[in-house]
């Protein structure tokens, strides 16, 4: 089952020879391309005639200039007739199209307002009328008290709640509207085929007022038909619980600052409403874009689902916004103090994905999967007073201990929702340490009908990781992970990654013969960078609701950083608007960075890589960088292009003094030697019982040495100090260091330090007896780890 054969092509064929059946494509966009090849999905019976493949020929020659391969599959026997089938990114254009139609905003649909009683729906829906110069229907007047000739608060008291629910439901069941805007009652989204039945024809804008403004208003008006209230349950309870109902439902969200006037939030549903149409408008662009002087000429531009299923631009750059990000007022930022984590995540990154991409309701169900029973701590990313003016975000309450866990939570549900649904996706991940545990984590929770089409294999140094950490990765394996030790450094398994993907035979071979394509979740993809601005804008929330700090004062950052893309989310943060001042970058030994912040330098001439006790920033290639300096650069994509071309032929580069001085007006970086690290574990334990783990404490040394004390400094605190056990341990002078790494974890969790043991880490060195530990194990040739990728493959999806 699932198998694609192809009867008619020999092994070359994929290799531009043969063409679709262009006479059925409607022109061809750009965006119908994954990852620069275009895929084609052929039944049998096609392109049997030699007249017709001339004549196919003839009509693809533009193609070629787009693509850079085309790809077929054809299906089932020969002579069988079949037709075109294009793979998602068509699909999502013509959808996108046919969205742009449905959704013209004063056509043929209707916008409906949704909310809680008090939200305002009937007087807002009034002005947006006005405005729009539309019918306006408010359901409670137009509709109920129509049709059933008393009013609403009469035949709640006739019939009890659950009977009128049913008869509301079905009086809206019989009526329609089109070109008009409907206020729906608090009560409506309860009924499910009703709303089934308006959504079909409409934008469903969610007012999402304070409850408290709710509250308010609710005590000035007429308690008396409100569905449910008489069962006794508190105002606040009642108006809670009915959220449940809005979330499923709305199109568009518009959060409404605390005290808004009707006028300010018509406005808002008017912007949200826009939005939603405006399907393209949210684009990314690569950073070596170049770009053209006649915009009308502008191409290759990509939506968030092409960003985080192409990982990387066909150029070599990395998918940057093309607009700015998205900015909250500071009435919506104070909206935000009393919200969860999960709630502040739905909010922000609501604003961050365009709806055509991902729609809002699934989003909130990806962000609650993500965020929900997966962390061990429910404030998700708590931040904890350190001493001083220093707190420590910690970021490893997720189910493998480091930060990576924030953004591999959620990515494989965006990832799992962006990629064409007829593919199936290898997913290839070199790691020597946090990433390779945490990406088969993530990827295990996706729901089985996703996990059929999306696979992790994992290459890890079989002897280049400490045993927790093998013992971590391979315990992680699920139905769709596996773990592959690979007889070689680090290094080399991340080229041998990236040799397979820019090997074209490789990918068009098991796209062609398997249905799947090669990707890759590695840290410059975009679906991993985003999730992790919610945590910075959250700690910034907190402390403010925890009273430290008031809301508009600001803070510094300190991160350990390597790949620059936990530095990089902060200062995403801050264009949302939360006021960080300094972004404190700390580097171990290798600190190529931390010399490129200082001089505008990236040297990496004579340098190797020192092996640390914070191994997750013993990197020397920053690959966020980019995006950040192209940002500083006014997007020049030019620059980069040089820039980074220049990195890989001649080992450096040097920006411009302008450019440093820039850098350097937000940007503070030092490095901590291996002895500050382990006596910064140490005293800080002596101090306060706080154990940080060492890439912590690299951040805790630069950031006592950095930062000027004028402002609250936080720490981001990037992984759990029990998966570094050894180096704890010397640290804190603990002699017996030959025990076995889960003695060693236990010897840990018995000194009552904070923070607590981590239950999922302790967890990992137990489950060797029934899990599956069994793992491969390779040799250091490219074409032993092909095999092994096909073979998984073929398991896997066969
Ligand atoms: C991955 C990792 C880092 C580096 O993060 P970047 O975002 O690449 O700077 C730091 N600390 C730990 C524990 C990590 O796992
Ligand atoms: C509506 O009710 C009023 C009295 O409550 C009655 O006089 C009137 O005839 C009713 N109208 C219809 C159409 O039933
Ligand atoms: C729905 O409309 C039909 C026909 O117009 C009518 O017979 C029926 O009573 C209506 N139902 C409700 C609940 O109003
Ligand atoms: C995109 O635009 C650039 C410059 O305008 C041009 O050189 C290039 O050929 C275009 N690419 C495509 C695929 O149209
Ligand atoms: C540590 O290992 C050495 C030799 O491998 C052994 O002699 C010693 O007893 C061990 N110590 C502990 C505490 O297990």
């Amino acid at each position: 089952m699932g198998r694609w054969i192809c009867p008619m092509f020999d092994a070359t064929f994929y290799k531009d020879q043969l063409f679709p059946r262009i006479s059925k494509l409607p022109t061809l966009q750009p965006r119908l391309i994954v990852m620069g090849h275009m895929f084609i999905r052929l039944k049998p019976g096609w392109l049997e005639q030699k007249s017709e493949r001339t004549m196919l020929f003839n009509r693809c020659q533009h193609l070629k200039q787009i693509t850079q391969r085309c790809f077929f599959r054809a299906q089932g026997k020969p002579h069988q007739r079949g037709h075109l089938m294009l793979s998602r990114t068509f699909a999502l254009a013509e959808l996108r199209k046919s969205w742009r139609s449905i959704y013209s905003l004063v056509g043929d649909k209707n916008i409906i307002l949704m909310g809680p009683p008090g939200a305002g729906k009937t007087t807002v829906g009034r002005i947006i009328g006005q405005k729009l110069g539309c019918c306006v229907i408010d359901v409670d007047d137009d509709i109920l008290e129509k049709t059933w000739n008393m009013s609403v608060s009469e035949k709640l008291q006739d019939v009890g709640n659950e009977q009128f629910l049913e008869e509301e439901g079905k009086a809206v069941l019989n009526f329609s509207a089109s070109g008009s805007v409907i206020s729906l009652t608090g009560s409506n989204p309860m009924h499910e085929a009703s709303m089934w039945h308006l959504k079909k024809n409409g934008i469903v804008v969610y007012l999402d007022v304070p409850l408290i403004d709710i509250i308010e208003r609710l005590q000035s008006m007429k308690l008396n038909r409100i569905v449910g209230q008489n069962f006794g349950t508190p105002m606040k309870d009642l108006l809670t619980s009915r959220r449940q109902y809005y979330k499923k439902w709305f199109d568009m969200r518009v959060f409404c600052e605390r005290g808004a006037s009707p006028e300010e939030v018509a406005d808002k549903v008017l912007k949200a409403v826009q939005r939603y149409q405006a399907v393209d408008s949210e684009t990314f662009i690569s950073t070596r874009y170049n770009w053209p002087k006649d915009y009308k000429q502008k191409n290759s531009t990509k939506c968030f689902s092409e960003a985080v299923t192409e990982g990387l631009a066909s150029d070599g750059g990395l998918f940057v916004p093309e607009k700015e990000f998205p900015k909250l007022s500071s009435a919506e930022w104070k909206g935000l103090l009393g919200a969860t984590y999960v709630e502040r995540a739905q909010i922000l990154l609501e604003k961050c994905i365009h709806p055509a991409d991902v729609p809002a309701a699934r989003l909130g169900e990806m962000i609650e999967a993500a965020y929900g029973k997966n962390f061990a701590c429910s404030k998700v990313a708590p931040v904890r007073h350190l001493s001083g003016n220093q707190f420590i975000l910690e970021l490893f309450h997720g189910p493998t201990g480091s930060f990576k866990d924030l953004s591999l939570q959620l990515m494989p549900h965006l990832f799992a929702h962006c990629i064409p649904p007829n593919c199936n996706y290898m997913v290839l991940v070199a790691t020597s340490g946090d990433t390779g545990s945490a990406v088969l984590n993530g990827f295990s929770h996706l729901s089985n009908g996703d996990k059929k089409k999306i696979a992790v294999t994992t290459f890890f140094p079989e002897n280049g990781v400490s045993d927790f950490q093998k013992a971590q990765i391979v315990g992680s394996q699920r139905e769709n992970g596996w773990a592959v030790g690979v007889k070689s450094d680090f290094d080399f398994c991340q080229r041998a990654v990236k040799n397979m993907f820019k090997d074209c035979d490789f990918t068009g071979f098991l796209v062609v013969e398997y249905g799947t394509i090669l990707s890759s979740a590695n840290s410059i993809n975009w679906g991993r960078l985003l999730p992790q601005v919610i945590y910075h804008a959250s700690a910034y929330l907190d402390l403010v609701s925890q009273g430290f700090i008031s809301f508009g004062s600001p803070v510094d950052v300190c991160i350990p950083t390597g790949n620059f893309g936990n530095v990089l989310a902060a200062v995403y943060a801050k264009m949302m608007g939360i006021p960080i001042r300094k972004f404190i970058c700390a580097s171990n030994q290798n600190h190529v960075l931390t010399d490129f912040i200082k001089t505008g330098h990236y040297d990496l001439r004579e340098k190797k890589i020192a092996q640390t006790f914070s191994p997750a920033i013993d990197i020397l290639k920053s690959s966020n960088l980019e995006r950040h300096l192209h940002m500083m650069a006014n997007k020049d994509g030019q620059l980069m292009t040089k820039l980074f071309n220049q990195l890989d032929t001649q080992n450096h580069f040097q920006i411009e003094k302008l450019l440093v001085e820039k850098l350097q007006q937000d940007f503070v970086a030092d490095w901590c030697s291996e002895e500050d690290c382990l006596a910064a574990i140490h005293s800080t334990y002596n101090a306060l019982g706080y154990i940080l783990d060492p890439h912590t404490a690299v951040a805790k040394v630069v950031a006592d040495r950095m930062q000027d004390k004028t402002c609250p400094v936080i720490v981001s605190s990037t992984a759990h100090y029990s998966k570094f056990a050894p180096a704890i341990m010397q640290a804190l002078k603990i002699k017996e260091l030959n025990q076995t790494s889960s003695s060693q974890l236990y010897l840990l969790s018995s000194y009552n330090a904070l923070p607590p043991p981590h239950g999922a880490l302790l967890e990992t060195t137990k489950q060797k007896q029934h899990e599956k530990m069994e793992y491969q194990v390779c040799t250091a040739d490219l074409n032993v780890l092909k095999g092994q990728v096909e073979k998984l493959i073929q398991s896997q999806f066969l």
